[in-house]
């Protein structure tokens, strides 16, 4: 299973903080927007990962994240030159993704909560053609909207409806096996001149092979898309860090506990950033371990 964080777009929603700064470098609490998703595929046990940005923000993402050796995983990175529509990282990744399954993550979407490693661990294992991950929301109309049989069998997929007829949103998490590559290929730009991700389920759908995994009320899937909702995911992260001591998406953590680096690893990476605390983190989750 690969795996491919969309981190592109003009983030013109939230002007003047994206004028020169992707969206998804933006800080969430203590880290950059993009540690939350890369974390999902980790946490997800996938170690191959492409990061799609925009030309102007590639450099910034590589000096941030590099090769991704230092979390023992390999990342790749490759431009998008306009925001095309999400299914177009299909077409931008056909060469990464070869003849591999594939996760896509929206490098803006925020996952925490309760089972939710299991759910994505158990849904790599158990994918048949296409999963998505639908989440009971207040604004359906703001979002891909799935309805559901009494069975969670998917019967329609619309994106951002006038009228839903549920109140499950799609998240920004897909799973699709190889003919991905083919449908991406098939599907034709919408009135708003994208290639719209549910043209993709729709396919998957009409061939009966879309399924659907409900994420319960345990789970908080947050939306970065504005300055409220930006400051709201900021604050929710700070809550539970602050309560709990443990960070959420701690990428070094993640690695380490995965077993990808060693502990003499994560203490070098923690050197140079003990002066923010989350070095001092880092050395601490070590220093727990061996006592
Ligand atoms: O967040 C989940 C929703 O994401 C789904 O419910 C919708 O079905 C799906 O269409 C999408 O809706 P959005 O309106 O949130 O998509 P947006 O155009 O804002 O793109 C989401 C992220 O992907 C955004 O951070 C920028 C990035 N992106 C988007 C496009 C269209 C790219 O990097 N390149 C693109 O071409």
């Amino acid at each position: 299973m690969k795996g491919i964080i969309l981190a592109g777009g003009f983030g013109t929603r939230l002007y003047p903080l994206t004028k020169s700064v992707s969206k998804q470098l933006l800080p969430i609490n203590d880290k950059p927007m993009i540690f939350y998703p890369l974390s999902i595929l980790m946490l997800s046990g996938i170690k191959d990962i492409l990061i799609i940005t925009s030309p102007r923000d590639k450099p910034s993402f590589m000096s941030l994240l590099g090769n991704g050796e230092n979390l023992g995983i390999s990342i790749e990175y490759i431009e998008q030159n306009e925001p095309k529509g999400i299914a177009d990282a299909f077409l931008l990744g056909s060469n990464f993704i070869k003849d591999d399954s594939v996760t896509l993550i929206l490098g803006d979407n925020l996952f925490f909560g309760y089972d939710l490693v299991s759910t994505f661990k158990n849904a790599i294992k158990d994918l048949k053609k296409a999963t998505i991950f639908a989440y009971p929301v207040n604004n359906p109309s703001d979002y891909g909207v799935v309805e559901l049989d009494k069975n969670n069998e998917v019967i329609n997929i619309e994106e951002k409806p006038e009228n839903p007829s549920s109140r499950y949103a799609v998240t920004g998490i897909y799973m699709y096996d190889n003919s991905i590559l083919d449908i991406a290929k098939s599907i034709k730009p919408s009135e708003r001149g994208e290639l719209e991700i549910t043209d993709v389920n729709k396919v998957y759908l009409d061939k009966n092979h879309l399924d659907a995994v409900i994420f319960g009320r345990g789970v908080a899937w947050l939306d970065t898309g504005s300055h409220q909702s930006l400051l709201e995911a900021g604050n929710f992260v700070n809550i539970i860090e602050k309560r709990q001591g443990f960070k959420i998406a701690c990428l070094e953590e993640i690695a380490w506990r995965n077993k990808w680096i060693s502990s003499e690893k994560l203490l070098e990476i923690a050197e140079p950033l003990k002066k923010s605390g989350y070095g001092n983190y880092l050395i601490d989750i070590v220093n727990q371990n061996n006592d």
